[in-house]
């Protein structure tokens, strides 16, 4: 029996291109630039199954465009707001993703984001290196402690439950949201808020651990940064549409948020540019998933979709 055609469409880690070419027909995008609408719909003529990223977009637009060989995208990555499900449910395509996998290295991320935040990694970092460090203070630098601090946590789902885990571990009171509230056995503690207001209130550090929907597109805007302790810190390792951007510069700007670690922006290659000028930002090009362990059984996780899906059962992830 021949092999399924696969469309790999970037340059996944070197054990997970070797697993794929051992068991399926497989081309892959070695040049690693996103794949276009264009290469997306000429794939669904040619392919069984794509392993996208988050980089390539399936608009209903695309999909519209499909031909018909195409039966499974299974993409590589948790987030899946890049595919339209609706309409690539609607033309019969399966879709799943990579839950669990990345999240100890994702929520690694956002805690060097929050602690890099709440002590000037951007500014110090810069002062060592231009050579400006001329000086020491007692006033030099003084930065937000996270020990004892409250942590607000919107979204405990995999990667926030793990986040609240290495928190915890660093002393923090961790307090959540959550469209439902967790079982004891994995809120470990943490203080339930029935709603995002509530949770704001209390958050001098707060990390988003969302999915991006129309219905948390700018969650985090004029209004709701008002609410939180003045001099909050926010970290943001799920998605740039979470944040309100032009709000976020007002809330720094005023000083109502000392400081924010970003590894997502609204703008995705290139972030926004007006953040450039903030040493109070620290930011970092959407790597929360970058480690190599990670990496690698991110793109074992994809193919063990496909591999349930063409073995006729149905995928572990299926979304
Ligand atoms: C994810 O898996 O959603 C990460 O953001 C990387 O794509």
């Amino acid at each position: 029996m021949s092999k399924p055609r696969l469309w790999i469409t970037r340059r996944l880690s070197d054990a997970t291109l070797e697993r794929a070419a051992r068991d399926y027909d497989v081309v892959i995008n070695h040049e690693d630039h996103p794949g276009t609408a264009a290469h997306l719909i000429a794939a669904s003529a040619e392919y069984d199954a794509i392993i996208p990223c988050h980089s390539e977009h399936f608009s209903p637009d695309v999909v519209r465009q499909f031909s018909g060989r195409l039966k499974i995208v299974a993409n590589h990555s948790v987030g899946v707001d890049h595919c339209d499900l609706p309409a690539l449910k609607a033309r019969g395509i399966a879709v799943t993703n990579t839950p669990d996998v990345l999240s100890d290295a994702t929520a690694e991320l956002a805690m060097l984001l929050m602690l890099g935040a709440a002590r000037h990694a951007v500014a110090g970092d810069k002062i060592v290196r231009t050579g400006a460090w001329d000086s020491w203070s007692p006033a030099f630098m003084v930065g937000k402690q996270v020990t004892g601090a409250r942590l607000g946590i919107i979204g405990m789902g995999r990667v926030g439950r793990a986040f609240a885990t290495k928190a915890r571990g660093f002393g923090m009171e961790v307090h959540y949201y959550n469209r439902t509230p967790l079982p004891e056995d994995q809120a470990h503690g943490a203080t339930y808020h029935a709603s995002v207001e509530s949770l704001l209130g209390v958050a001098d550090f707060l990390s988003l651990h969302c999915p991006a929907t129309p219905e948390t597109t700018n969650l985090m805007n004029a209004g709701r940064f008002a609410l939180m302790p003045r001099g909050a810190v926010i970290v943001n390792t799920a998605r740039g549409a979470l944040i309100d951007e032009d709000a976020l510069i007002a809330a720094l700007e005023s000083g109502q948020v000392a400081a924010a670690g970003l590894d997502c922006f609204k703008t995705e290659p290139g972030g926004n540019p007006a953040f450039a000028q903030y040493d109070n930002i620290f930011m970092l090009p959407h790597i929360g998933s970058a480690t190599r362990q990670t990496r690698d059984a991110m793109g074992f996780r994809a193919l063990d979709n496909l591999d349930a899906f063409f073995a006729g059962n149905t995928p572990r992830d299926l979304l």
